[in-house]
């Protein structure tokens, strides 16, 4: 069988550097400096995130995956997908756990993959493409999906839409009901389905080592955001003088990575005279990572359109793969 596959790309390399520098520039000049967390992936960052999922102290990866070995098989032959949409899937990795399993159940017809790094959907696409030949189509979406979810082609059947990994975790709250609904939206049909993994809120030592990992390598994917500043705004920041910190806040239910300067550091913002000031004892919030409990995740769920909310989770209730249907 000849299948096949078409790559969409709704981002420009160019529009990306702008909106990015433009974004930049913002978070350091405001009161508590921010850099989006897309930064720590720019780069040598996508590869010191593989690296952090097989940490002994990283635990979501690992817990995840093993749910979706578990459970996906099960979780394919309940929904009977035509369809699997995944969002921010990278090199998708982990589609196979769902992939696999549908093509048996005789119902996937086509996979969507939608992500921002147009290298990665394309290795991923081609790697499943040949892995599976009785796909029948895949049509991935280079996009942002802030800004081209819309993007997604119309559903031809039962849909079942992933995001897994935790990326959830990353919005803030009104940007996360903003985006699921607007999941809801792409799934038309009550037998459609959300398969989302989401963190759970535990001991904080245990969520804090999990970001303070004793080789370094959280530190270093931190400290990659600044790199991808010197690089987009052409400036030269000493990275040795940031130290990495990443502490559990109980009242935001968040773990909030920063980037703590150890002296004063300054430098210029590229087309005007500005300079940007940071004191030493000062941080640079680069990442928000949100943990959620069973009930006020199902709350959201319901919030934003949503119904017959499922969790599957580790015995030890660290990690959740949540199914959800209109
Ligand atoms: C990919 C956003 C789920 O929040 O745990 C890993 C990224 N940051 N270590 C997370 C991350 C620090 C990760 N997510």
């Amino acid at each position: 069988m000849t299948g096949l596959l078409n790559v969409t790309v709704h981002t420009s390399a160019e529009e990306e550097r702008v909106s990015a520098v433009a974004e930049i520039i913002r978070g350091l000049t405001a009161d508590q400096k921010t850099l989006s967390p897309k930064f720590l992936y720019h780069e040598e960052g996508s590869g010191l995130f593989d690296e952090i999922t097989r940490l002994e102290e990283y635990y979501p990866t690992r817990i995840e995956r093993s749910l979706l070995d578990g459970f996906g098989a099960e979780i394919v032959r309940e929904v009977r997908p035509h369809e699997i949409v995944e969002l921010g899937p990278g090199n998708s990795a982990k589609s196979g756990t769902l992939i696999g399993p549908a093509l048996e159940a005789g119902v996937l017809k086509r996979y969507i993959p939608f992500d921002i790094s147009e290298s990665a959907v394309r290795e991923g696409a081609q790697a499943l493409f040949d892995a599976y030949p009785g796909l029948a189509e895949i049509a991935a979406v280079v996009g942002d999906f802030e800004r081209h979810l819309s993007a997604i082609p119309q559903p031809q059947g039962t849909r079942l839409i992933a995001f897994l990994g935790s990326t959830i975790g990353n919005l803030h709250p009104e940007e996360r009901s903003r985006f699921l609904r607007e999941v809801r939206a792409l799934m038309p049909r009550s037998e459609d389905a959300l398969l989302l993994g989401a963190d759970l809120i535990k001991d904080t030592r245990v969520i804090e080592a999990a970001y303070n990992d004793a080789r370094g390598v959280t530190a270093l994917f931190n400290l990659n955001s600044l790199k991808a500043v010197n690089e987009l705004l052409d400036v030269d920041i000493d990275t040795s003088l940031f130290r990495h910190c990443a502490v559990f806040d109980d009242e935001h239910s968040r773990i909030e990575m920063h980037l703590e300067a150890t002296a004063d550091v300054a430098f210029t913002l590229p087309g005007s005279r500005d300079t940007v000031r940071v004191r030493a004892g000062e941080t640079i919030w680069t990442e928000s990572s949100y943990k959620f409990t069973k009930d006020g995740f199902a709350e959201t769920l319901h919030d934003a359109g949503f119904g017959n909310v499922r969790w599957i989770t580790d015995p030890e209730d660290m990690f959740g793969l949540v199914l959800a249907r209109p």
